[in-house]
Protein backbone atom coordinates (compact mmCIF):
# COMPACT_ATOMS: atom_id res chain seq x y z
CA UNK A 1 0.00 0.00 0.00
CA UNK A 2 1.95 3.55 -0.54
CA UNK A 3 1.51 6.25 2.30
CA UNK A 4 -1.38 9.17 1.00
CA UNK A 5 -0.06 11.74 -1.40
CA UNK A 6 -1.39 14.12 1.63
CA UNK A 7 -2.55 13.87 5.17
CA UNK A 8 -3.83 16.39 7.45
CA UNK A 9 -3.43 15.63 11.15
CA UNK A 10 -5.21 17.45 13.50
CA UNK A 11 -3.76 20.71 12.20
CA UNK A 12 -4.28 23.95 14.56
CA UNK A 13 -3.05 27.27 13.62
CA UNK A 14 -3.77 30.25 15.76
CA UNK A 15 -3.03 33.79 15.36
CA UNK A 16 -3.20 35.35 18.81
CA UNK A 17 -7.04 34.60 20.10
CA UNK A 18 -7.97 33.77 16.17
CA UNK A 19 -7.97 30.18 15.70
CA UNK A 20 -7.56 30.23 11.70
CA UNK A 21 -7.33 25.95 11.79
CA UNK A 22 -8.90 24.27 14.43
CA UNK A 23 -7.99 20.25 14.45
CA UNK A 24 -8.08 19.80 10.62
CA UNK A 25 -7.63 16.10 9.33
CA UNK A 26 -8.09 15.10 6.07
CA UNK A 27 -6.22 12.45 3.86
CA UNK A 28 -5.52 12.28 0.35
CA UNK A 29 -5.31 9.43 -2.18
CA UNK A 30 -2.33 9.86 -4.31
CA UNK A 31 -3.70 10.55 -8.18
CA UNK A 32 -6.98 11.88 -6.44
CA UNK A 33 -8.44 15.21 -6.34
CA UNK A 34 -9.29 16.77 -2.92
CA UNK A 35 -11.24 19.94 -2.83
CA UNK A 36 -11.24 22.25 0.06
CA UNK A 37 -14.51 24.27 0.50
CA UNK A 38 -15.38 27.16 1.94
CA UNK A 39 -15.98 30.59 2.34
CA UNK A 40 -13.88 34.33 2.91
CA UNK A 41 -11.41 33.54 5.98
CA UNK A 42 -12.46 29.95 6.49
CA UNK A 43 -8.98 28.78 6.52
CA UNK A 44 -8.28 27.34 3.26
CA UNK A 45 -4.81 29.38 2.78
CA UNK A 46 -3.46 28.44 5.90
CA UNK A 47 -4.28 25.01 5.93
CA UNK A 48 -1.83 25.29 2.79
CA UNK A 49 0.69 27.46 3.82
CA UNK A 50 0.92 24.95 6.43
CA UNK A 51 0.83 21.41 4.45
CA UNK A 52 3.20 23.30 2.19
CA UNK A 53 5.78 24.58 4.62
CA UNK A 54 5.21 28.24 4.67
CA UNK A 55 3.61 28.49 8.07
CA UNK A 56 4.70 26.30 10.95
CA UNK A 57 1.48 24.78 12.58
CA UNK A 58 0.59 25.59 16.20
CA UNK A 59 -0.25 22.06 16.92
CA UNK A 60 -0.70 18.81 14.99
CA UNK A 61 0.92 17.61 11.68
CA UNK A 62 0.71 16.87 8.43
CA UNK A 63 2.68 14.68 5.35
CA UNK A 64 2.96 15.24 2.20
CA UNK A 65 4.44 12.36 -0.40
CA UNK A 66 5.14 10.58 3.13
CA UNK A 67 7.18 13.07 4.31
CA UNK A 68 6.54 14.95 7.49
CA UNK A 69 6.04 18.73 7.22
CA UNK A 70 7.76 20.06 10.68
CA UNK A 71 10.18 17.18 10.46
CA UNK A 72 11.10 16.53 6.76
CA UNK A 73 10.38 20.63 5.17
CA UNK A 74 13.22 20.22 2.24
CA UNK A 75 11.82 16.31 1.59
CA UNK A 76 8.12 18.01 1.71
CA UNK A 77 9.28 20.99 -0.77
CA UNK A 78 10.95 19.04 -3.32
CA UNK A 79 7.54 16.43 -4.01
CA UNK A 80 5.36 19.49 -4.00
CA UNK A 81 4.44 22.29 -6.37
CA UNK A 82 2.02 25.37 -5.19
CA UNK A 83 0.37 27.97 -6.72
CA UNK A 84 -0.74 30.30 -4.32
CA UNK A 85 -4.08 32.76 -3.68
CA UNK A 86 -1.76 35.31 -5.00
CA UNK A 87 -0.07 35.81 -8.31
CA UNK A 88 3.78 35.04 -8.00
CA UNK A 89 4.86 35.39 -11.40
CA UNK A 90 7.71 38.13 -12.18
CA UNK A 91 5.97 40.97 -14.31
CA UNK A 92 9.24 42.07 -15.56
CA UNK A 93 9.95 38.51 -16.48
CA UNK A 94 8.77 36.96 -20.16
CA UNK A 95 7.14 34.11 -19.78
CA UNK A 96 10.06 31.95 -20.67
CA UNK A 97 12.45 33.79 -18.02
CA UNK A 98 9.82 33.27 -15.62
CA UNK A 99 9.73 29.21 -16.33
CA UNK A 100 13.73 29.56 -16.67
CA UNK A 101 14.53 31.53 -13.26
CA UNK A 102 12.09 28.99 -11.53
CA UNK A 103 13.77 26.00 -13.05
CA UNK A 104 17.28 27.50 -12.38
CA UNK A 105 16.52 27.80 -8.28
CA UNK A 106 15.52 24.80 -8.42
CA UNK A 107 18.92 23.56 -9.24
CA UNK A 108 17.79 21.54 -12.66
CA UNK A 109 19.60 20.91 -15.41
CA UNK A 110 20.08 23.48 -18.32
CA UNK A 111 18.46 21.62 -20.97
CA UNK A 112 15.74 20.05 -19.23
CA UNK A 113 14.39 23.29 -18.24
CA UNK A 114 14.69 24.09 -21.88
CA UNK A 115 12.47 21.34 -23.01
CA UNK A 116 10.29 21.41 -20.24
CA UNK A 117 9.77 25.23 -20.47
CA UNK A 118 8.65 24.91 -24.09
CA UNK A 119 6.17 21.52 -23.07
CA UNK A 120 4.76 23.55 -20.42
CA UNK A 121 3.97 26.70 -22.71
CA UNK A 122 2.62 24.30 -25.35
CA UNK A 123 0.14 22.70 -22.53
CA UNK A 124 -0.90 26.10 -21.38
CA UNK A 125 -1.34 27.58 -24.83
CA UNK A 126 1.33 29.87 -24.27
CA UNK A 127 3.88 29.81 -26.66
CA UNK A 128 3.32 32.56 -28.81
CA UNK A 129 3.16 34.77 -25.87
CA UNK A 130 6.10 33.15 -24.31
CA UNK A 131 8.64 36.19 -25.11
CA UNK A 132 6.26 38.82 -24.00
CA UNK A 133 6.97 40.18 -20.58
CA UNK A 134 4.29 38.56 -18.05
CA UNK A 135 2.84 42.23 -17.36
CA UNK A 136 1.27 42.15 -20.52
CA UNK A 137 -0.75 39.30 -19.94
CA UNK A 138 -4.60 39.02 -19.47
CA UNK A 139 -5.43 37.63 -15.71
CA UNK A 140 -5.85 34.38 -17.14
CA UNK A 141 -2.78 33.87 -18.38
CA UNK A 142 -1.38 35.40 -15.94
CA UNK A 143 -2.89 32.26 -13.85
CA UNK A 144 -1.65 29.80 -16.40
CA UNK A 145 2.20 30.61 -16.24
CA UNK A 146 1.47 30.19 -12.55
CA UNK A 147 0.19 27.30 -13.10
CA UNK A 148 3.14 26.33 -15.59
CA UNK A 149 5.72 28.00 -12.92
CA UNK A 150 4.81 25.35 -9.86
CA UNK A 151 5.21 22.46 -12.40
CA UNK A 152 8.67 22.52 -13.47
CA UNK A 153 9.91 20.72 -11.48
CA UNK A 154 6.94 17.75 -12.26
CA UNK A 155 6.14 17.33 -8.25
CA UNK A 156 3.55 14.83 -7.83
CA UNK A 157 1.48 16.92 -5.64
CA UNK A 158 0.20 20.03 -6.27
CA UNK A 159 -1.22 22.84 -4.15
CA UNK A 160 -3.69 25.28 -5.59
CA UNK A 161 -4.94 27.86 -3.47
CA UNK A 162 -7.85 29.58 -5.46
CA UNK A 163 -6.85 29.06 -8.73
CA UNK A 164 -9.60 30.27 -11.08
CA UNK A 165 -10.97 32.95 -8.53
CA UNK A 166 -10.78 36.21 -10.78
CA UNK A 167 -11.35 34.40 -14.13
CA UNK A 168 -13.96 34.74 -16.54
CA UNK A 169 -15.94 31.68 -17.43
CA UNK A 170 -14.23 30.70 -20.48
CA UNK A 171 -10.75 31.14 -18.91
CA UNK A 172 -11.80 29.10 -15.78
CA UNK A 173 -13.10 26.22 -17.84
CA UNK A 174 -9.97 26.33 -19.92
CA UNK A 175 -8.19 25.65 -16.79
CA UNK A 176 -10.11 23.24 -15.28
CA UNK A 177 -9.86 21.06 -18.78
CA UNK A 178 -5.59 21.57 -18.06
CA UNK A 179 -6.14 20.24 -14.21
CA UNK A 180 -7.90 17.44 -15.51
CA UNK A 181 -5.39 16.35 -17.95
CA UNK A 182 -2.45 17.05 -15.02
CA UNK A 183 -4.48 14.67 -13.13
CA UNK A 184 -4.87 12.42 -15.73
CA UNK A 185 -1.01 12.21 -16.02
CA UNK A 186 -0.99 11.05 -12.25
CA UNK A 187 -0.93 14.49 -10.18
CA UNK A 188 -2.29 14.31 -6.96
CA UNK A 189 -4.39 17.83 -6.55
CA UNK A 190 -5.43 19.47 -3.67
CA UNK A 191 -6.98 22.75 -4.42
CA UNK A 192 -8.76 25.61 -2.21
CA UNK A 193 -12.00 27.23 -3.84
CA UNK A 194 -14.98 28.81 -2.78
CA UNK A 195 -16.57 28.13 -5.92
CA UNK A 196 -18.97 24.73 -5.31
CA UNK A 197 -19.27 24.14 -8.95
CA UNK A 198 -15.35 23.74 -9.17
CA UNK A 199 -15.51 20.85 -6.38
CA UNK A 200 -17.71 19.65 -8.17
CA UNK A 201 -16.65 19.68 -10.97
CA UNK A 202 -12.64 18.81 -10.30
CA UNK A 203 -12.66 17.47 -7.06
CA UNK A 204 -13.11 13.24 -6.10
CA UNK A 205 -13.67 14.05 -2.08
CA UNK A 206 -14.64 17.44 -0.79
CA UNK A 207 -14.07 18.65 2.58
CA UNK A 208 -15.70 21.56 3.65
CA UNK A 209 -14.61 24.36 5.91
CA UNK A 210 -15.83 26.58 8.00
CA UNK A 211 -14.27 28.68 10.75
CA UNK A 212 -11.17 26.49 10.38
CA UNK A 213 -12.90 23.09 11.27
CA UNK A 214 -14.43 21.00 9.19
CA UNK A 215 -17.92 20.61 8.89
CA UNK A 216 -18.82 17.79 6.10
CA UNK A 217 -16.37 15.60 4.00
CA UNK A 218 -17.32 13.47 1.02
CA UNK A 219 -17.73 13.17 -2.51
CA UNK A 220 -19.53 15.14 -4.42
CA UNK A 221 -22.82 13.17 -4.80
CA UNK A 222 -22.69 12.27 -1.24
CA UNK A 223 -22.74 15.59 0.00
CA UNK A 224 -25.43 16.20 -2.43
CA UNK A 225 -27.43 13.62 -1.35
CA UNK A 226 -27.47 15.33 2.39
CA UNK A 227 -29.27 18.28 0.43
CA UNK A 228 -32.28 16.29 0.25
CA UNK A 229 -34.34 15.37 -2.87
CA UNK A 230 -33.94 16.39 -6.34
CA UNK A 231 -36.97 18.47 -8.36
CA UNK A 232 -38.61 18.71 -11.93
CA UNK A 233 -38.96 21.85 -13.34
CA UNK A 234 -41.19 22.64 -15.95
CA UNK A 235 -41.88 25.70 -18.04
CA UNK A 236 -45.54 26.50 -19.99
CA UNK A 237 -45.09 28.21 -23.25
CA UNK A 238 -48.45 30.04 -22.31
CA UNK A 239 -49.01 31.93 -19.19
CA UNK A 240 -52.77 30.80 -20.12
CA UNK A 241 -52.06 27.20 -19.30
CA UNK A 242 -50.24 27.44 -15.50
CA UNK A 243 -53.39 27.04 -13.91
CA UNK A 244 -54.11 23.98 -15.44
CA UNK A 245 -50.45 22.61 -15.51
CA UNK A 246 -50.64 23.27 -12.05
CA UNK A 247 -53.61 21.03 -11.34
CA UNK A 248 -52.03 18.33 -13.57
CA UNK A 249 -48.64 18.62 -11.24
CA UNK A 250 -50.28 18.22 -7.75
CA UNK A 251 -51.95 15.15 -9.65
CA UNK A 252 -48.10 13.98 -10.01
CA UNK A 253 -46.27 15.22 -7.17
CA UNK A 254 -47.38 15.83 -2.98
CA UNK A 255 -45.55 19.24 -3.16
CA UNK A 256 -45.31 21.72 -6.20
CA UNK A 257 -43.99 25.46 -6.15
CA UNK A 258 -45.23 27.85 -8.66
CA UNK A 259 -43.50 30.87 -10.14
CA UNK A 260 -45.65 32.57 -12.30
CA UNK A 261 -43.63 35.54 -13.44
CA UNK A 262 -41.23 32.48 -14.97
CA UNK A 263 -44.03 30.35 -16.23
CA UNK A 264 -42.23 27.79 -14.03
CA UNK A 265 -43.16 24.84 -12.08
CA UNK A 266 -41.50 22.99 -9.27
CA UNK A 267 -42.31 19.42 -8.13
CA UNK A 268 -40.64 17.13 -6.05
CA UNK A 269 -39.45 14.28 -7.39
CA UNK A 270 -36.95 11.43 -6.59
CA UNK A 271 -35.55 10.87 -9.53
CA UNK A 272 -35.25 10.15 -13.79
CA UNK A 273 -38.31 8.11 -13.95
CA UNK A 274 -40.91 11.07 -12.22
CA UNK A 275 -39.15 13.25 -15.00
CA UNK A 276 -40.64 11.08 -17.59
CA UNK A 277 -43.76 10.27 -16.20
CA UNK A 278 -44.51 13.83 -15.46
CA UNK A 279 -43.55 15.15 -19.29
CA UNK A 280 -45.76 11.65 -20.87
CA UNK A 281 -49.25 13.51 -18.71
CA UNK A 282 -48.54 16.85 -20.46
CA UNK A 283 -47.63 15.55 -23.71
CA UNK A 284 -51.03 13.92 -23.50
CA UNK A 285 -52.79 17.20 -22.01
CA UNK A 286 -51.76 19.38 -24.94
CA UNK A 287 -50.14 21.80 -22.77
CA UNK A 288 -47.39 23.43 -24.32
CA UNK A 289 -44.27 23.32 -22.63
CA UNK A 290 -40.99 25.05 -23.35
CA UNK A 291 -38.60 23.21 -20.81
CA UNK A 292 -38.61 20.17 -18.58
CA UNK A 293 -35.93 18.97 -16.76
CA UNK A 294 -34.64 17.06 -13.31
CA UNK A 295 -32.67 19.64 -10.69
CA UNK A 296 -30.55 18.17 -8.39
CA UNK A 297 -29.36 19.77 -5.22
CA UNK A 298 -26.58 21.93 -5.82
CA UNK A 299 -23.47 21.85 -3.56
CA UNK A 300 -24.55 25.40 -2.77
CA UNK A 301 -27.52 24.04 -1.49
CA UNK A 302 -25.45 21.39 0.88
CA UNK A 303 -23.13 24.22 2.06
CA UNK A 304 -26.85 26.34 3.15
CA UNK A 305 -28.44 23.09 4.72
CA UNK A 306 -24.89 22.80 6.44
CA UNK A 307 -24.20 26.13 7.77
CA UNK A 308 -27.63 28.43 7.82
CA UNK A 309 -25.61 30.53 5.23
CA UNK A 310 -24.64 30.28 1.89
CA UNK A 311 -21.06 30.28 0.41
CA UNK A 312 -21.02 33.62 -1.24
CA UNK A 313 -18.01 34.27 -3.36
CA UNK A 314 -16.67 38.01 -2.46
CA UNK A 315 -14.60 39.78 -4.79
CA UNK A 316 -11.90 41.50 -2.06
CA UNK A 317 -10.01 38.74 -1.70
CA UNK A 318 -6.68 39.99 -2.36
CA UNK A 319 -7.28 42.88 -0.13
CA UNK A 320 -7.04 41.43 3.41
CA UNK A 321 -5.14 38.72 1.84
CA UNK A 322 -1.31 40.12 1.43
CA UNK A 323 0.56 37.89 4.10
CA UNK A 324 3.74 36.64 3.70
CA UNK A 325 5.45 36.01 0.27
CA UNK A 326 3.75 32.71 -0.93
CA UNK A 327 6.99 31.62 -2.92
CA UNK A 328 8.16 28.02 -1.86
CA UNK A 329 11.90 29.12 -2.64
CA UNK A 330 12.00 31.95 -0.45
N1 LIG B 1 -0.77 36.01 8.91
C1 LIG B 1 -1.92 36.13 9.59
N2 LIG B 1 -1.99 36.84 10.73
C2 LIG B 1 -3.16 36.96 11.44
N3 LIG B 1 -4.32 36.38 11.05
C3 LIG B 1 -4.33 35.66 9.92
C4 LIG B 1 -3.13 35.51 9.13
N4 LIG B 1 -3.45 34.72 8.05
C5 LIG B 1 -4.76 34.44 8.17
N5 LIG B 1 -5.30 34.99 9.29
C6 LIG B 1 -6.70 34.87 9.74
O1 LIG B 1 -7.04 33.50 9.71
C7 LIG B 1 -8.36 33.29 9.26
C8 LIG B 1 -8.35 32.36 8.06
O2 LIG B 1 -7.76 33.03 6.95
P1 LIG B 1 -7.39 32.33 5.59
O3 LIG B 1 -6.64 33.30 4.77
O4 LIG B 1 -6.77 31.02 5.87
O5 LIG B 1 -8.85 32.08 4.99
P2 LIG B 1 -9.27 31.61 3.53
O6 LIG B 1 -10.22 30.49 3.72
O7 LIG B 1 -8.06 31.36 2.71
O8 LIG B 1 -10.07 32.85 2.98
P3 LIG B 1 -10.15 33.47 1.48
O9 LIG B 1 -11.18 32.64 0.77
O10 LIG B 1 -10.62 34.85 1.71
O11 LIG B 1 -8.79 33.38 0.86
C9 LIG B 1 -8.92 34.67 8.97
O12 LIG B 1 -9.64 35.07 10.10
C10 LIG B 1 -7.67 35.51 8.78
O13 LIG B 1 -7.92 36.85 9.13
MG1 LIG C 1 -7.33 32.15 0.99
Amino acid sequence: MTAPAVEAIDLVKRFDDNTAVDGVSFVVPEGSVLGLLGPNGAGKTTLVRMLTTLSIPTSGTGRVAGHDIIKEPDAVRRSMGLTGQVATVDELLTGRENLKLIGRLYGLPRKYIKDMSEELLEQFSLTSAGNRMAKTYSGGMRRRLDLAVSLIAAPPVLFLDEPTTGLDPHSRNELWEVLRELVRDGTTLLLTTQYLEEADQLADDIVVIDKGKVIAAGTPTQLKDQAGEASVVLTVTNASDLRQAEELMRSCSPEVHVDATARRLTAQASGLGDMSHIGNVFEKSGIEVDDLGLKRPSLDDVFLHLTGHRAEPTDDLEVDNIQEPEGVLS
